[in-house]
């Protein structure tokens, strides 16, 4: 199958803690109570209102799409704890962007969020067959740097400035992992 077919047939992932299943309309109510998680807007520098329809909509195109993955990470309980998504497909260059968020401060530091990526990742090399996957986190989110350097991702560079909060000047840390890298 190529990348876009694998994208678009996107399975559920399972971790020993946690399942990953498609991101789409059945979690509206999570997705909106995610970017009302200021702190985690933030973190991801993520600014704007949406309105209930543009997420919806949003969510509508996820299901089969064949550029990218979102998945929705959710606990042995059914409880909604964040997203994790491959997107940006450079398909000539097997490359595709990562980010992830978990919603609310008291998911967060408990490896969920290293244990999420570590499924996608594996399953972006091994079975998508990408060959780079990359990021960027920004300079004021170390605990984020140390979870994506525990699931293998490497500092590749930094660009300066690339984000105005509150007045002050910050700093993206650019990561990447490829397909032969060690996965710790
Ligand atoms: C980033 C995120 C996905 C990481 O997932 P997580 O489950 O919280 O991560 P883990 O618990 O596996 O690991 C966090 C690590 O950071 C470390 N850490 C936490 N705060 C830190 C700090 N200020 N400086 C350095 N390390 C720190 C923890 O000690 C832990 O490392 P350890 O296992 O070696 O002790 C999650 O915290 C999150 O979604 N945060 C909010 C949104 C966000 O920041 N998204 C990423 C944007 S790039």
């Amino acid at each position: 199958m190529s990348i876009s077919e694998m994208l678009a047939a996107q399975p559920v992932l399972r971790t020993p803690r946690l399942t990953l299943v498609q991101l789409g309309p059945d979690f509206l109510d999570d997705t909106m109570a995610a970017l009302a998680d200021t702190d985690a807007m933030r973190l991801t520098g993520t600014r704007g209102e949406f309105t209930r329809e543009q997420v919806l909509a949003h969510l509508s195109r996820l299901p089969g799409a064949d550029d990218r993955a979102d998945f929705a990470i959710v606990d042995d309980g059914g409880r909604y704890l964040g997203e994790v998504v491959l997107n940006d497909l450079d398909d000539d260059n097997l490359a595709m962007n990562y980010r992830i968020a978990l919603t609310g401060v008291e998911m967060r530091g408990q490896g969920y969020g290293t244990e999420a990526g570590r499924a996608v990742v594996d399953w972006g090399f091994d079975a998508v067959g990408l060959h780079r996957i990359s990021l960027d986190v920004y300079s004021f989110n170390p605990g984020a740097q140390r979870s994506y350097e525990k699931i293998g991702f490497q500092v590749e560079g930094r660009a300066r400035h690339t984000l105005l909060w509150d007045g002050e000047w910050v700093d993206s840390v650019l990561m990447g992992m490829l397909a032969e890298d060690p996965r710790p």
